[in-house]
């Protein structure tokens, strides 16, 4: 399975890929702006900081077919196109945009995806990844629901399309995916902290270091 960074925030960034074996990076309009840098150099930046093992994921932000398979070329020359995935939106013009951006052989992500019937289209319109928004799902029903069924349905009918599932807000709704069998997720910088620094964990850490330290007067073995 692959785990990506949700994020445009190189310093987080840096920080989980220094101890997580992180698959990449996903990235959309709104998160490039909140960096408050331009687009280029967070491209540049993020090709420093992650090995050309790990994918950067980067959306079109044209609306129009046109413009979106403009964009497509551009996004798939970034690192000289290695490992670099496109995110599409699944809206009319999208889901006509994905062949024919998958037709030059770029990998694409289908994103903005609000329901199981969009995701069915842009998997049988040929997009690699499919990234439904589990928590914006949640507004309008059983989000995390959907998704594990969305795995399902495109497991029984054989598509080669993974679910990317994307817009996390707590830990409970990550575990739930991959609990599922998700084959990708992607999650902010604060819920993956949150997966990894139990508070559990730390508290039985310095109980052990404490019991340690009365009995031998150090705290190494
Ligand atoms: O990558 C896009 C998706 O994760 C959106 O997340 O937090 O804006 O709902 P959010």
């Amino acid at each position: 399975m692959e785990f990506f960074i949700d994020s445009a925030d190189i310093e987080a960034i840096r920080e989980l890929c220094a101890f997580l074996p992180i698959d990449g990076v996903t990235t959309n309009p709104t998160i490039i702006t909140k960096s408050g840098k331009e687009p280029q150099q967070v491209f540049d930046e993020l090709c420093e900081v992650l090995t050309e093992d790990q994918k950067i994921i980067a959306q079109v932000v044209s609306a129009d077919y046109d413009g979106m398979l403009a964009e497509a070329d551009k996004l798939a020359s970034i690192r000289g196109g290695k490992n670099i995935v496109v995110k599409i939106p699944v809206t009319r013009e999208g889901l006509r945009a994905i062949p024919a951006v998958k037709a030059k052989g770029i990998t694409v992500l289908a994103t903005g995806i609000y329901s199981p019937d969009q995701a069915f289209w842009a998997a049988k319109a040929g997009a690699d990844y499919l990234a439904p928004y589990v928590n914006r799902m949640c507004s309008y029903g059983d989000g995390v629901g959907q998704v594990v069924e969305l795995v399902h349905t495109l497991a029984q009918y054989g598509f080669e399309a993974k679910v990317c599932a994307a817009s996390f807000k707590n830990v409970d709704q990550v575990h739930k995916l991959l609990a599922s069998g998700c084959p990708a997720v992607t999650v902010n910088p604060d819920t993956i902290r949150d997966m990894v620094d139990h508070p559990g964990t730390a508290i039985a850490m310095d109980e052990f270091a404490a019991h340690w330290e009365k009995a031998y007067g150090r705290t190494t073995l």
